[in-house]
């Protein structure tokens, strides 16, 4: 399927709607701390939506019963919100994605819980830059493949791995649209960027290996085989005439 080209009046939706996503990480921040569940942040996260005149993407897709996604330590992605109660020294992701005005936009990032180990710190801050530096890619006539080769380069550099299970996505009108954007991938693969084209840049990076299992019970939250830590963080990603903008940075980093 070709890539979409949104029109001057859907980005300015989209635009909205990711900034919505993004202050909702934002919002929830106060509320990371022990002694609180997953659901908890879960609720919290629902009503701030709805009083912005918004709706989760997440609630009732395909079937997923959280308003965003709450992913603690080895969980990879796709966590459900649940009774799991926050202790000190978890590290966890919130994954939010908004829909305004029918607009679609979609982040998530990365929290710790108190005191965090110098291990579980040092993942975030490598995944952090992995993202940085797939958005750095980010400008016309720059082929997709360059942000998975740019990411998976840095991560694996640091000693870690990258999660090839899920990618992000072009977003925006739908909750996944084409391209899917791999996280690893060769150089100069790929199609190319044009502008009005909107996606995600996602990465998920492991401490040990890549492989992801889904849990049997709830069918969703997708943790790593071998248990040990893994991180995230992603944002809605415009192409422009010059590069790019990020839809979702509320904390005034790009
Ligand atoms: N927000 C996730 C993404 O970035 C998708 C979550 S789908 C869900 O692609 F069903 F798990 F919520
Ligand atoms: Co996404
Ligand atoms: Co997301």
């Amino acid at each position: 399927m070709a890539i979409r080209i949104k029109t001057k009046e859907q980005i300015e939706g989209i635009r909205e709607s990711s900034k919505l996503a993004a202050s909702v990480l934002k919002y929830l921040e106060e509320f990371v701390v022990p002694g609180n569940t997953t659901k908890y942040i879960n609720d919290k996260a629902l009503e701030y939506i709805k009083d912005h005149g918004a709706t989760p993407a997440t609630l009732g897709y395909k079937g997923f019963t959280g308003s965003i996604c709450t992913s603690p330590n080895e969980v990879i992605c796709h966590g459900v919100p649940n009774q799991y109660e926050l202790k000190e020294g978890d590290i966890l992701n919130i994954d939010v994605t908004t829909i305004l005005n029918k607009y679609y936009g979609d982040t998530c990032k990365m929290y710790a819980v108190g005191e965090i180990s110098d291990n579980a710190q040092r993942l975030i801050d490598v995944t952090k830059t992995c993202l940085k530096k797939g958005v750095e890619e980010c400008y016309p006539g720059n082929r997709f493949g360059n942000i998975g080769y740019q990411i998976s380069r840095y991560a694996h550099k640091k000693g870690y791995s990258v999660v090839w299970q899920f990618c992000g996505h072009g977003v925006g009108l739908k909750f996944h649209e084409d391209p899917e954007v791999s996280h690893i991938a060769d150089k100069n693969t790929g199609k190319r960027m044009r502008p009005g084209m909107i996606f995600t840049i996602e990465p998920m990076i492991n401490e040990g290996v890549a492989e992801a299992v889904i849990d049997r019970a709830d069918g969703w939250t997708a943790r790593t085989r071998d248990g040990k830590l893994s991180a995230q963080f992603e944002h809605t990603i415009l192409i422009t005439d010059k590069g790019c903008e990020c839809l979702t940075d509320v904390y005034g980093e790009y």
